[in-house]
């Protein structure tokens, strides 16, 4: 099964989710280096855009991810725009710099991380979505994961994801829950199959 990312971060996390039940291999083991197109508007869009490039170019099964960072004083912004709320190219510490000063003077701190998982499987399509509320910090704690995890505060803790293990991070991450259902879906097919 191919995961349309080149992200080593992600790869690892959904792979410690699935086990050893499949093996994932990401776009650089297939020593695909090119960038994918991500031109839709919502999270669905892009994810499936992903998928769909990927599907033809190597006629395989695979999925793909798209995730946003919705914050609800900014109208659910940065979302599909996360990647690049601060321009290009894409940098994480300008984007989280951006995102504190647009939230300076606000109070109303909640905000959700938002996944959603697009599969292909031969000419099926499936969707999978993942979400964690939360609250953003005002200002950076912890020095693990990636993104907006240094500032983002999952409902039920006091410490933002940076400052989680890997493993309590994806037990309750957007992604985690996306890759779960997928999980799921994958090992009922893989029952009614056997
Ligand atoms: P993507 O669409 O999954 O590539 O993610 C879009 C943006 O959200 C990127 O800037 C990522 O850094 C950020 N992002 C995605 N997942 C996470 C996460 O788990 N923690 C923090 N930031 C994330």
């Amino acid at each position: 099964m191919i995961f349309a990312t080149n992200n080593k971060h992600k790869l690892e996390e959904v792979q410690a989710m699935l086990g050893n039940s499949v093996k994932v291999a990401g776009l650089s083991e297939l020593d695909f280096f090119e960038e994918i197109p991500e031109t839709a508007d919502t999270l669905q869009g892009n994810a499936l855009q992903k998928a769909q490039f990927i599907h033809q170019r190597f006629d395989n099964d695979c999925f793909a991810d798209d995730t946003g960072l919705e914050v609800d004083c900014l109208n659910g912004a940065p979302g599909v725009f996360s990647a690049r709320y601060a321009g290009e190219p894409t940098n994480s510490e300008k984007n989280i710099d951006k995102l504190l000063a647009e939230m300076e003077k606000s109070s109303d701190r909640s905000a959700q991380f938002r996944t959603v998982i697009a599969l292909i499987q031969g000419s099926d399509i499936q969707y999978f979505d993942g979400i964690i509320r939360g609250k953003i910090a005002t200002e950076r704690y912890g020095s693990g994961g990636f993104g907006y995890d240094a500032v983002f505060i999952p409902e039920g803790y006091n410490k933002t994801f940076a400052e989680l293990s890997a493993e309590e991070k994806n037990s309750i991450s957007h992604r985690g829950r996306a890759v779960k259902k997928l999980v799921e879906f994958l090992s009922k097919q893989r029952f009614l199959q056997d």
